[in-house]
């Protein structure tokens, strides 16, 4: 579905970023010249359900020190540097936007994970990588900005080894998403496409995967959705200063219209494992 707002313009005026990472770092009494990664774990995760979300996934896809991970979408790099942190593994984030790929590797290399964890601007679409790069793929409330999934589960594919896991969290379309409701979230959280679960798991097959599991977050998110709101309304100081109050305004009632189909089911959630066959 055609948006009116790209996404590269979404992410550069989201209240989320580089700067307010690190005026809250300030804020809370580090300093940004001696932060580790955990200090940055409050704020750095953009995903729904923070640190716990990034464990489940790495429990189910059994991440090592060994294994080889892509992280599709990788944003501000926060689940990239938890992965490193906690399991050793080496990560390669894959944004499309580049101030969100050099925010990611200004925060990483500010808490010296550099070594492990490195950043580079594509589309996943368009993966530049090697066949058979990596032993696993992860990606969290990202897809849903990608219309051609055909093109990203190829390419997922492509990179995966042979057997290699992708495990990724997305939005997923309840049955009483209208057309009106999906022309909205294209306009406003250039979502530009959403499917139901039975359409992911039908895309994963053709595109050469195996459905592991399924699990249905929708319930899960309501209140973790309902705390984000809370959470981009006590940015408003930070979103105003940087973007403006009209910026701040809209994207509040926005995030309120997204709340409320979460809340009605129209709107839900998944975390979807799947093998490369
Ligand atoms: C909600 S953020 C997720 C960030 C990260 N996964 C996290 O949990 O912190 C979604 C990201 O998807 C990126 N993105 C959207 N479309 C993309 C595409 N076609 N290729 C690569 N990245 C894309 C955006 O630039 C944004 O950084």
């Amino acid at each position: 579905m055609q948006a009116s707002i790209d996404v590269v313009t979404f992410y550069d005026e989201h209240p989320i970023n580089l700067q307010e990472i690190l005026s809250r770092a300030v804020a809370s009494g580090l300093s940004v010249d001696s932060l580790t990664a955990a200090d940055l774990w409050t704020w750095d995760q953009d995903h729904y359900g923070g640190l716990a979300a990034v464990d489940a996934m790495a429990e189910t896809l059994q991440i090592s020190e060994a294994t080889q991970v892509i992280d599709l979408c990788s944003g501000l790099g926060g689940p990239a540097r938890y992965l490193a942190t906690t399991h050793g593994c080496r990560v390669h984030g894959v944004d499309l936007n580049q101030t969100r790929v050099d925010g990611a590797t200004e925060l990483t290399r500010r808490v010296n994970l550099s070594d492990l964890v490195t950043f580079s601007q594509a589309d996943v679409c368009k993966l530049p990588m090697a066949d058979n790069r990596f032993d696993c793929a992860i990606s969290q409330e990202a897809f849903l900005h990608i219309e051609d999934r055909e093109s990203l589960l190829a390419q997922c594919h492509r990179v995966l080894s042979s057997g290699g896991k992708l495990g990724f969290t997305d939005w997923t379309a309840g049955a009483g998403l209208s057309d009106e409701h999906r022309l909205r979230f294209a306009n406003t959280f250039a979502a530009s496409r959403i499917v139901s679960v039975d359409e992911y798991e039908t895309l994963l097959q053709e595109a050469g995967f195996r459905v592991d599991s399924v699990t249905d977050l929708s319930e899960l998110w309501q209140d973790i959705l309902k705390d984000r709101l809370r959470m981009f309304r006590s940015l408003e100081d930070e979103t105003v200063k940087r973007f403006g109050q009209s910026r701040h305004d809209t994207y509040i009632s926005n995030y309120e219209f997204f709340v409320e189909r979460i809340a009605s089911a129209d709107l839900g959630g998944a975390r979807i494992i799947a093998t490369a066959q």
